[in-house]
């Protein structure tokens, strides 16, 4: 199938599956696929090493505003997909640890950051053909985004979902931790001034807590063969 030239945002709750079908979106159509939270994640990871947040989320905001300038923080593309780097660094794994996941949402939550942030995803929007998962992409970052999607899965399902992912990285993470993670970035993520998660006025919801891979894809190809008219 033959898709235009055109931005898919994918927006929703902490591990729904944004970028499992992200990522699947884009290697299905040929499209560039951007994770807005590995950003997110790789400047907590960032303020986290120059000591600017205390264990109970007390940000130096002053001087992670300041140290931003310095943040070399970028994708490269290779054949096993994308992968977060600062500067020369491939911080991929790290990102993704529960330290950093519990404090991302903070983070994420000051303007300076998202406009950070926000600047680095128009540079890559661009070029179109693109599809980018967040929690605020079809609202703020790409409002005139052709398709948007707003994923949501039952939070016991996400929970099992995270821990799975986890284990197969070989971490050993503890469920009620997880749980508890994922109640708390929902909370922060929906609550905060700047830019909160909601769902676009205009984005098709998709609840696939008993979906498979290949239904969730099968799905957003028909929603877009009856937006563009595409026959085949
Ligand atoms: O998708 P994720 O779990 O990797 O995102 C990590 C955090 O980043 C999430 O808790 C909130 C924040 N985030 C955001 O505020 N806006 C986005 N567009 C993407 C992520």
């Amino acid at each position: 199938m033959t898709v235009p030239d055109i931005i898919i945002a994918i927006d929703g709750y902490s591990s729904t599956g944004k970028s499992t079908l992200a990522k699947l979106i884009a290697t299905e159509f040929s499209f560039l696929y951007l994770d807005s939270g590995a950003l997110y994640r790789g400047v907590t990871l960032y303020a986290q090493e120059k000591g600017l947040i205390s264990p109970d989320n007390v940000i130096d905001e002053e001087r992670l505003r300041a140290s931003l300038d310095a943040l070399d923080l970028h994708f490269e593309y290779t054949p096993f997909g994308s992968q977060t780097y600062i500067g020369e660094r491939c911080v991929e794994r790290e990102i993704r640890s529960l330290q950093v996941s519990s404090q991302v949402s903070p983070v994420s939550a000051l303007a300076f950051v998202r406009n950070f942030v926000d600047e680095k995803l128009h540079e890559f929007g661009r070029a179109k053909r693109v599809v980018m998962d967040g929690r605020d992409i079809g609202t703020t970052v790409f409002p005139q985004a052709e398709i948007k999607l707003f994923l949501t899965a039952r939070p016991e399902i996400r929970a099992q979902r995270r821990y799975d992912e986890m284990v197969m990285k070989g971490d050993s993470p503890v469920l009620e931790d997880i749980i508890r993670n994922l109640e708390e970035r929902d909370y922060i993520d929906s609550h905060r001034e700047a830019s909160p998660l909601s769902r676009a006025a205009d984005a098709f919801v998709l609840d696939n807590s008993n979906m498979t891979l290949e239904n969730e894809v099968a799905w957003v190809r028909g929603l877009i063969q009856g937006k563009f008219g595409i026959l085949e």
